[in-house]
C-alpha cells in the first residue's frame, strides 16, 4: 500500500510543490487520527477534503445545472475511480429526483489506458499503455449499491459501467441502445483515441443545447484530448468557457 503522499504525487505530478505532497499526506495522517467514527468524518467531510476537490464539485454543479432541462445521458469518458459518476449521479438524485430517464453511463477499462498514441507525446510519465489502472469496477458497483437504497426512485437503475476500450465500446453501446440521447459528454479519458472516437460517435446524438466538457483542453501534459476536439468538432467552432474558480474544466454549451 502506497503511503498518501506518494498516491497524490503519482496522480497529480503535473504542478505540485514538495509542500503540496506534505499537504496531502498530513490530510491522510490527521485523517488516520481524527476524532469519531468514519461515518462522524464523513458528516464533517470539509474537514478533511483536500482544497482541490471542491472546486472541481463545483464546477461540476454549475455544468449539471446547465442540462437540467436538457433530455438524455450523461456520460463519462473515463471513470478512474467514480468520483465523476457519483457526482452526476447525487446531483441528478438531488436537483431531479424523478427523472428516472436521465442515466449516467461511464465508460472505462478499469485497466488503465488501452493504448497511447503518437499525438500523446508529451513530458507526462503516466502517458502509457496501463496509465492510471485502478481496479475499481466492483469497488464502485458497491458505491452505486448504496446510492440505489438511499435515493428517490432507487429501483430503476441510474448509473451503469461500461468495462473495456472505449474505441470498441462506444460503438457496441450505441448498438444496444439506438435510443441514446446525450445531455453532458464529459471528455476525460485524457488520450487521443477514446476521446477522439467519443466524439465522433456521440457529438451526433446531442441536441442543441447539450454540454460537452472538455477536462484537458489546453493541458500541456495530455496534448491527445485537444488535438482530438481539434481534428472533430474544430476548436474554432465551438464558444469554449470555463470557471474562474476552477483552472482546468472547460466546457461548450452546442448550438
Ligand atoms: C483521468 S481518469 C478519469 C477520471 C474520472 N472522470 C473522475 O472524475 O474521477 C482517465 C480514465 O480514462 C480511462 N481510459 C483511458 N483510455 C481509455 C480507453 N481507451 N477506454 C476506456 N477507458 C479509458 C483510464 O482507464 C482512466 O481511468
Amino acid at each position: 500500500m502506497k503511503d498518501t503522499r506518494e498516491q497524490f504525487s503519482m496522480q497529480n505530478n503535473a504542478n505540485q510543490r514538495s509542500a503540496d505532497l506534505d499537504y496531502y499526506a498530513s490530510l491522510g495522517h490527521y485523517w488516520d487520527q481524527s476524532i469519531g467514527s468514519n461515518l462522524d468524518k464523513l458528516r464533517a467531510f470539509p474537514k478533511y477534503v483536500p482544497f482541490g476537490e471542491f472546486p472541481k464539485f463545483l464546477a461540476k454543479y454549475e455544468i449539471f445545472k446547465k442540462i437540467l432541462t436538457v433530455q438524455g445521458a450523461i456520460i463519462e469518458c473515463g471513470v478512474h475511480q467514480g468520483g465523476g459518476v457519483m457526482t452526476w449521479g447525487i446531483l441528478s438524485s438531488i436537483f431531479e429526483p424523478v427523472n428516472h430517464i436521465r442515466k449516467i453511463v461511464g465508460f472505462d477499462t478499469f485497466e488503465g489506458f488501452a493504448s497511447v498514441s503518437e499525438k500523446d507525446k508529451a513530458d507526462n510519465e503516466h502517458a502509457m499503455k496501463g496509465g492510471l489502472a485502478v481496479d475499481s469496477y466492483e469497488d464502485i458497483k458497491t458505491a452505486i449499491k448504496h446510492y440505489d437504497t438511499f435515493r428517490p426512485l432507487g429501483h430503476i437503475s441510474k448509473i451503469e459501467l461500461v468495462k473495456g476500450d472505449a474505441c470498441v465500446t462506444i460503438a457496441e453501446y450505441l448498438d444496444k441502445n439506438p435510443h441514446l440521447v446525450v445531455a453532458l459528454l464529459y471528455l476525460d479519458f485524457d488520450v487521443f483515441e477514446p476521446t477522439k472516437e467519443a466524439i465522433l460517435l456521440l457529438r451526433k446524438r446531442m441536441p442543441k443545447g447539450a454540454v460537452i466538457v472538455f477536462d484537458e483542453l489546453y493541458i500541456k501534459q495530455w496534448p491527445g484530448e485537444t488535438i482530438a476536439v481539434h481534428e472533430t468538432l474544430g476548436i474554432n467552432n465551438l464558444r469554449i468557457e470555463r470557471f474562474p474558480f476552477h483552472p482546468q474544466i472547460s466546457y461548450a454549451v452546442l448550438d
